[in-house]
């Protein structure tokens, strides 16, 4: 086995496969390297493997209406295909759209397409995500979420904007992503029936099985590109390890004492909280090591980080620093970060995991990846030159991953998915041509869920969407907080629940440094309220907002500023939908009690129950949940709560709480309360 002779293996990892070579470096082909940031972006597109490619790719392209891409990831698919394709004049006649899995991507890939073209972002190339737009009447090349497409296929089923769609990252399997190949295809379909202008749909991939796509897409022909993955030495750990984390801090000081300071680290976790924390500790202790150590500057990259921040993984560190990337699976292949010659593989992955049998809740869970992902991860460090991956667990556990990520549509909660083909006006959501078909169970249970909250109605066999369901689908938002919006008005206090959800939007708002515990603790006090989460949250942005969002105020209270900034620009985006559906938007000031109410009657579904021996029971599904150590209601402990997500980790914990009376939930589903649970009046 080849070994890198400026770095010795670390003593805990062996030595495992290779991972091949597509094709042998060509001189003067390689990528620009870190720090040579002067090679002209002309120069930069040229230098792409799918340059070489250009011209039989456009021809083909012009003649298919359906295609499939596959390429390694850093091929020059997204940057490069929209604009060969508006070069050539392919779909002049309306825009051309580019779906994303990840905000971060749309708008990373916006940025970058209007630099290579050297056009003002939100002119020629723009982007779309969620609450935000930038895009004018000259954008063609249009970088979106595909979440933001499916939402405009509501006022346009035939997307009749649109001549080319490139479903990018079609891999990945989002619950959006899937939803949308039925909706494109359907589209597609129709516009040919009705001699309208055609669209071309292009589905776009990192390495995978393509069989299943160019059966769905009426047997596409599959386009392969050529790709440039340099060999990639894999180490696995010698034994299982109990603690990714801890596992993942040594291997990164300890490649930070061997390998050459240009040598940049990526490490792959699985969320925010965990990624901060690593961050502080990688900080802490970089300062106290020894100077022959050199520098090193650690970056996170998760997707709720505000774009100005995660762009910042792609400049360069300073020279003679070492840059150490701690992202989530993001990093897999949304984006692609130069000079990554190490990777770090924690092996683990936070997503969501629904059981419709066992428990109807929707469970994020930190659990392994698939063998499919640890490669991914494993090619980031290959993307310029040779590069090694060092994976936190042992090669039998490699052995025993699945192979492939089970489609996100398989394993989470429908209802959302389900009320927007609705009101697509999908005739037979039940028989939706999906990819791959969600088991009937789910989509019972997700027609329940919808069902519960008055969101549609069953009549004669048949599912319809209600009046209240159309409404609720208006927002880009799950199903019960779009009613806990509209239910707000009858409850005098629109403004504090538009406030609670568009702070429950992002991802968190607050900071906890755990270096500063007992600070943060005595800061937090004053805001706490002893009615639970949502309301001590309300607290925090009624105070933020009272001191004009001032920074310094902030940071004494451990508040995420930018978060904040952010939670105003949804809730401004929430209020504009609330006026378009004429709701009545008051305040209830000091009265808070109706703010639980409301929360209560909009997410009665997520309500758990005290037992006597001190533990939760979810009431919807009769599963044993616990109160996270996070929420101000941990000590309280009171009898009833309603809360907003629950977390799989050691055992399942609820996330975000609020107190609410028994007596409430009843009002909220009478029927549903008193015959599936017993609840009774006290
Ligand atoms: O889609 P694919 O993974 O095949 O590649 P791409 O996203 O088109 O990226 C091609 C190259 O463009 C990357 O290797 C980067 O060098 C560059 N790029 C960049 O500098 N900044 C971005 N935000 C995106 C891409
Ligand atoms: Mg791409």
């Amino acid at each position: 086995m080849p070994h890198d002779p400026d770095l010795p293996p670390a003593k805990k990892f062996k030595p495992g496969s290779v991972f091949f070579r597509l094709e042998k470096n060509k001189p003067g082909m390689l990528l620009p390297r870190k720090g040579n940031v002067t090679t002209p972006i002309e120069v930069q597109r040229k230098q792409l493997p799918i340059y070489h490619a250009r011209t039989r790719l456009v021809n083909e392209l012009r003649q298919l209406h359906n295609a499939i891409v596959i390429g390694e990831t850093g091929s020059g698919k997204t940057t490069q295909i929209p604009q060969y394709l508006f070069e050539a004049g392919i779909g002049r006649q309306g825009l051309i759209a580019i779906t994303q899995p990840r905000r971060v991507a749309a708008i990373s890939l916006a940025a970058r397409v209007s630099e290579e073209k050297r056009t003002q972002l939100g002119k020629l190339v723009g982007y779309t995500v969620r609450f935000e737009d930038v895009t004018s009447p000259e954008t063609k090349l249009k970088f979106m979420t595909d979440g933001m497409l499916l939402r405009e296929a509501i006022g346009d089923p035939m997307l009749l904007r649109y001549t080319v769609v490139v479903l990018d990252e079609a891999h990945e399997r989002t619950v959006h992503t899937d939803v949308l190949f039925g909706v494109v295809k359907s589209a597609q379909r129709r516009r040919r029936e009705l001699n309208k202008i055609p669209l071309k749909v292009i589905v776009m991939s990192a390495t995978m099985d393509v069989d299943l796509f160019s059966e769905y897409f009426n047997k596409s022909p599959v386009l392969y590109l050529e790709g440039r993955q340099h060999p990639i030495q894999i180490y696995y750990t010698k034994q299982p390890q109990s603690d990714y984390l801890q596992a993942a801090l040594v291997s990164v000081f300890q490649i930070h004492q061997e390998a050459p300071q240009s040598h940049d680290i990526l490490v792959f976790m699985t969320g925010q909280e965990e990624i901060e924390a690593l961050a502080r500790t990688c900080r802490d202790i970089a300062k106290h090591l020894p100077d022959s150590c050199g520098p090193m500057v650690v970056i996170p990259l998760y997707a709720s980080l505000p774009p100005a921040q995660q762009l910042r993984v792609f400049q360069p560190a300073p020279k003679g620093c070492r840059k150490v990337i701690l992202a989530t699976n993001i990093a897999e292949t949304s984006v692609t970060i130069s000079g990554i010659k190490y990777v770090i593989d924690t092996g683990m992955v936070k997503a969501k995991r629904f059981n419709p049998g066992e428990s109807g809740l929707e469970v994020l869970a930190v659990q392994r990846v698939s063998k499919a992902q640890a490669w991914q991860r494993a090619g980031r460090a290959g993307r310029e030159d040779a590069g090694f991956c060092y994976r936190l667990y042992t090669e039998q556990e490699f052995d025993n991953l699945i192979p492939t990520t089970v489609p996100e549509i398989q394993r989470c909660n429908l209802a959302g998915v389900m009320l927007q083909l609705m009101a697509l006006g999908i005739p037979d959501v039940m028989n939706f041509d999906f990819m791959s078909k969600p088991s009937p169970e789910a989509v019972r249970s997700a027609v329940e869920h919808l069902e519960l909250l008055g969101a549609v109605e069953r009549k004669d066999a048949q599912v319809l969407l209600t009046a209240l369901g159309k409404r609720m689908a208006s927002f880009p938002l799950e199903p019960r907080y779009a009613k806990t919006i509209l239910l707000s008005a009858d409850f005098s206090c629109s403004e504090e629940i538009l406030s609670i959800v568009s702070l429950l939007s992002v991802d968190t708002v607050l900071f906890n440094p755990s270096a500063r515990r007992d600070e943060v603790l005595a800061a937090r006090k004053k805001f706490t309220s002893s009615e639970g989460d949502h309301m001590t949250l309300l607290n925090i942005y009624r105070a933020f907002k009272k001191v004009g969002g001032n920074k310094e105020w902030c940071r004494e209270n451990f508040v995420n500023s930018r978060n904040m900034g952010l939670v105003k620009d949804v809730q401004a985006q929430l209020r504009e939908i609330c006026l378009k559906l004429n709701l009545k938007l008051e305040s209830c000031g000091a009265d808070t009690g109706n703010v639980r109410r409301c929360l209560a009657h909009g997410m009665f579904i997520n309500a758990a129950e005290l037992q006597p021996d001190g533990s939760y029971l979810a009431l919807d599904t009769h599963q044993a949940v616990a109160i996270h150590p996070s929420s101000v209601l941990f000590q309280a402990k009171p009898a009833y709560v309603v809360f907003n997500e629950l977390l799989h980790t050691s055992r399942c914990y609820m996330r975000d709480l609020c107190l609410v009376d028994a007596d409430w939930l009843l009002d909220a589903a009478p029927e549903y309360f008193g015959r599936k649970l017993h609840l009774t009046r006290s």
